[in-house]
């Protein structure tokens, strides 16, 4: 039997959806039912149903973007640092093997290949990285999961949610048998705050960036293929393969979705920073191939965003009739 924290969550409903299709028990816990953070609780709990393995996909996310986790800072290091140290424990404690859902935006930037050796470019919005990047893609490399997190507390600036999250893989990278899945900018098919295909068609305006995707099915679908296929325990970059920018995903969304919306670009990340944004933001390509490398595939980031643009899902009609209106613009 497997045990699912953070159950009620966008990622542990996606674990769930995923366990159910695998047609594997599990038991999808809520802090409602059993409140999984304090240490005795989940260790009594632990040492009596006798999970196979525990999928930690609690957290407190970037709600709607990481300025929430600014104001919520005793929320965010608690359920995203000291609640997996606590899991580590019972699980090191119990001799259960277990899965952490933590982030790619742990990092800032790429790595470029150059003839003396690799540098790394913070800023992708240099336009010399953005002809490089159309120019020679081959010289464009992601971080590898042995690379240390460059956007975190120990490598400042960083926002607070990514400092909260590097600084739980410090934490529990090592103890016990664990995985460490690192997805980034979750989207799927599916009308939702959190899917980050949803919150692009909402802003109000786009920021340009380059960053690394996942698919959220194909994230859960790789994170338990790496489990069942007993791959080495450690840390996997759960990306979707390839590099795509911001433009890139709006030109799919007007060719697949034709909005009858234009989309408007912040001029610059001056311009950004100074009207919407307060901390910082991650934007970061990250290598796959350690995940590729372990038998689990993953299609490449245009194809599946492309895929869940196809299967975009209206909205189902209002029961008295009415005409849904636009939603109201989130903040990047
Ligand atoms: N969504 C993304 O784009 C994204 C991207 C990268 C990484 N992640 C990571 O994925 C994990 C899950 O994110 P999500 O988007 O699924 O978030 P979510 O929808 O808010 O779900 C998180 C769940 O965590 C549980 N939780 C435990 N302690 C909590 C606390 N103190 N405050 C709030 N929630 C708490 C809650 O479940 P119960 O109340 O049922 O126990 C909640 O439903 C997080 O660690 C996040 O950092 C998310």
């Amino acid at each position: 039997m497997i045990l699912v924290l953070g159950a009620s969550g966008y990622v542990g409903q996606a674990f769930s959806q995923e366990l159910r299709r695998r047609r594997l028990a599990f038991i999808p816990l809520t802090r409602k039912a059993i409140d999984y953070t304090n240490l005795e609780l989940l260790f009594d709990y632990v040492r009596k149903v006798k999970p196979e393995f525990i999928i930690n996909a609690a957290g407190y996310p970037a709600n709607p973007n990481v300025d929430a986790c600014e104001q919520a800072r005793e929320e965010t290091l608690f359920a995203n640092t000291l609640l997996p140290q606590t899991i580590a424990r019972v699980c090191l404690m119990t001799n259960t093997p277990w899965g952490h859902v933590s982030s790619g935006s742990i990092y800032q930037g790429a790595k470029v290949v150059e003839s003396e050796g690799t540098r790394i470019e913070r800023d992708m919005n240099r336009p010399e990285f953005r002809r490089l990047l159309a120019e020679h893609p081959e010289r464009i490399c992601g971080f590898t999961e042995w690379n240390e997190p460059n956007f975190s507390f120990r490598h400042p600036p960083c926002n607070f949610y990514c400092g909260t999250k590097a600084l739980a893989e410090e934490m529990i990278r090592g103890v016990g048998r664990s995985y460490i899945w690192r997805p980034k900018m979750l989207f799927d098919e599916r009308r939702e705050p959190r899917n980050f295909l949803w919150k692009i068609q909402n802003y109000a305006k786009v920021y340009r960036c380059v960053n690394s995707v996942t698919h959220l099915g194909d994230f859960v679908k790789a994170c338990l293929n790496l489990w069942e296929q007993q791959a080495p325990f450690g840390i996997y970059n759960v990306v979707n393969p390839g590099p795509v920018t911001s433009r890139q995903i709006v030109a799919m969304i007007q060719r697949i979705l034709k909005p009858d919306r234009p989309f408007e670009f912040w001029k610059n990340d001056e311009e950004f920073y100074q009207a919407q944004a307060r901390a910082p933001r991650s934007n970061c390509i990250l290598d796959a191939s350690k995940l590729l490398a372990a038998g689990v595939p993953m299609r490449p980031a245009t194809d599946a965003l492309a895929d869940a643009l196809q299967k975009w899902q209206t909205p189902p009609p209002m029961a008295n009739g009415g005409v849904w209106t636009r939603l109201v613009p989130v903040k990047a």
